[in-house]
C-alpha cells in the first residue's frame, strides 16, 4: 500500500462520501488556522485502506480538541459537549453538513496507563505516536493528517498496512489484553468480519491469565461488546469462537453456547411490521432455553434495561408453552399472545416456523370489530366491564371465522345486547 494511497481514497467520492470530504476539508482548515496539527484515526483509516465501508469518524489532535471544537462551533455552528477532565468534546454537527451520525468525537492525542486489569485507564495528554500506541491492533492505530499542506499523509508507525496486506491481527504488546480484555472480544469480532487470521503469539495471549480478567469487567462494558457482535453480519460465528476460546463462560458460568444455526436468523423481515432490532433479537435467540431464574442472573451480570429482560423472558416463556398452544383457534393465539413483545413472538416464529405466530403479527393482532365503544353507549349499554366482554366477543368471532361482514356484526351485536338486558 502506497503513502499517497491515503490522499487519492481520500478524495474519491465513491470511498468517502462528498458530505464527508467537505466535513473533513472545513476541520482541516480550522485545525491549521489554530496551528493544530490534525489527524483521523482508528477504525475510518483501517476502512479506507480496506475499501469497507466506513462508518464514524474519530479526530485526534496534537493540542487542545476542545479549542478545536469551540472554533467548529463558532465557524459553522452545531453545539459543543466538552469534557474537560479528558480534554476531549463531542461536536453536535449542525444540519446544513447533511451527516448522519450527525456527531463528531474529537480528541486531545493521550496517554494510557492501566493501574489493574479490567479497569479504565489513567489518562494524560501525549504525542500522536503515543496516542497510536495506546491502541488496541496495529490496523487501528494509524492516522491520517488533515491539517494544511500536511492533507492526506499516512501515518503508520506501527505498521497497520502491513497487518492489513498480511490479513493479520495483531496486539501491540503482550500486556495489551490483560489491559483492556475487551479488546479479545474486538480481536475476534474483525477476525470474522474481515475474514483475517489472529497473529498466533496474539492467539496465545487469549489464555487463562487474560480470560480471569473478564470477570473484573462491568456488565455495560461487556454488554457494548456483545451489542457490537450481533450488529455483525457473522454474529453467531463469532459467538462461536468466543465460545470455543472459554470467554462466554468467563463473563458468566451458566451462559450457553450461541445456536450456530441462528446466524440466518439474525436476518430480520423487513416487510414485517416487527420493530427491527437485531440486538435484542440476538440476546433472546442466545438465552431462549434458559430458566427464568437464569436469565434474570444474567440480565443482572449484563445490566439489561427492563424491556430488554422482559423481551428475552417473554420469548422463553412463549417457546416453552408453544406445544399447549398448538392447534388452538385463532382468537385463542391472540389471548395467549397479546401482552407479550412483538420481538418475542417474531424470534419464536423464527425458530420455530410455527404458522399461526406469523398470522398474529401480520394479520390477527390488528383484528378488531367495527363496534366502538361509544355506539355501545349510544345503543344504551351503561360503560362497565360488559363493554369489555361485547367488544371482545365481536373480536373473537371476526377472528375464528364466525363473521365476514359488518351486517353479521350487527346482528351478534344485537343479540349479545338483548342477552345483557335480559342478565
Ligand atoms: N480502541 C482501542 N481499544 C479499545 C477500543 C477502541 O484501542 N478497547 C481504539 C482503536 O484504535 C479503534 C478506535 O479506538 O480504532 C475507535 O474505536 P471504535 O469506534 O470502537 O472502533 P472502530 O475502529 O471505529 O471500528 P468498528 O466500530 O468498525 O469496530
Amino acid at each position: 500500500m502506497q503513502k499517497d494511497d491515503a490522499l487519492r481514497r481520500l478524495r474519491d467520492p465513491g470511498r468517502v462520501l462528498p458530505e464527508k470530504q467537505t466535513l473533513l476539508s472545513n476541520i482541516a482548515a480550522q485545525a491549521e488556522a489554530l496551528r493544530m496539527p490534525c489527524y483521523i484515526v482508528g477504525g475510518f483509516v483501517r476502512d479506507l485502506l480496506l475499501g469497507a465501508p466506513i462508518n464514524d469518524l474519530d479526530i485526534v489532535v496534537e493540542g487542545d480538541a476542545i479549542t478545536l471544537g469551540k472554533k467548529l462551533v463558532e465557524t459553522y455552528g452545531g453545539k459543543l459537549t466538552p469534557h474537560f477532565k479528558f480534554h476531549t468534546a463531542i461536536w453536535h454537527i449542525p444540519a446544513t453538513f447533511n451527516l448522519q451520525p450527525a456527531t463528531l468525537d474529537l480528541i486531545t492525542a493521550r496517554k494510557e496507563t492501566y493501574e489493574r486489569p479490567g479497569v479504565l485507564p489513567t489518562v494524560t495528554p501525549a504525542t500522536l505516536e503515543d496516542d497510536l500506541r495506546r491502541r488496541d491492533f496495529p490496523m487501528n492505530s494509524m492516522a491520517i493528517r488533515l491539517d494544511g499542506e500536511h492533507f492526506g499523509e499516512l501515518l503508520d508507525p506501527l505498521h497497520g498496512t502491513l497487518d492489513l496486506e498480511n490479513k493479520l491481527i495483531r496486539v501491540l504488546h503482550a500486556q495489551s489484553f490483560m489491559d483492556d480484555p475487551t479488546r479479545i472480544f474486538r480481536a475476534i469480532r474483525y477476525q470474522l468480519r474481515y475474514a483475517f487470521n489472529l497473529e498466533p503469539a496474539t492467539l496465545s495471549l487469549i489464555n487463562a491469565e487474560s480470560l480471569s480478567t473478564l470477570a473484573k469487567l462491568s456488565g455495560e462494558r461487556i454488554r457494548h461488546e456483545l451489542d457490537l457482535i450481533f450488529e455483525e453480519e457473522r454474529a453467531a460465528e463469532i459467538m462461536r469462537q468466543l465460545n470455543q476460546l472459554g470467554v462466554v463462560t468467563r463473563i458468566y458460568s451458566a451462559l450457553p453456547d450461541f445456536n450456530p444455526s441462528y446466524d440466518e436468523v439474525l436476518e430480520m423481515d423487513a416487510t414485517l411490521d416487527v420493530p427491527a432490532n437485531r440486538i435484542s433479537l440476538g440476546y433472546i435467540l442466545w438465552f431462549v432455553n434458559l430458566t427464568e431464574d437464569e436469565i434474570f442472573a444474567i440480565a443482572a451480570r449484563l445490566g439489561f434495561s427492563n424491556e430488554q429482560t422482559l423481551d428475552v423472558w417473554s420469548a422463553a416463556q412463549l417457546k416453552r408453552s408453544l406445544p399447549y398452544l398448538l392447534g388452538s383457534k385463532p382468537s385463542e393465539w391472540a389471548y395467549a399472545l397479546e401482552k407479550l413483545p412483538l420481538l418475542s413472538i417474531y424470534a419464536i416464529y423464527l425458530i420455530s416456523g410455527e404458522k399461526a405466530l406469523l398470522d398474529y403479527i401480520s394479520f390477527w393482532r390488528h383484528v378488531k370489530p367495527y363496534t366502538t365503544g361509544e355506539q355501545l353507549k349510544a345503543q344504551g349499554l351503561a360503560p362497565g366491564p360488559r363493554f369489555g366482554e361485547i367488544l371482545g366477543q365481536l373480536r373473537t368471532a371476526w377472528l375464528d371465522g364466525a363473521l365476514s361482514s359488518k351486517t353479521q356484526e350487527e346482528a351478534l351485536l344485537q343479540r349479545l345486547i338483548a342477552e345483557t338486558n335480559c342478565s
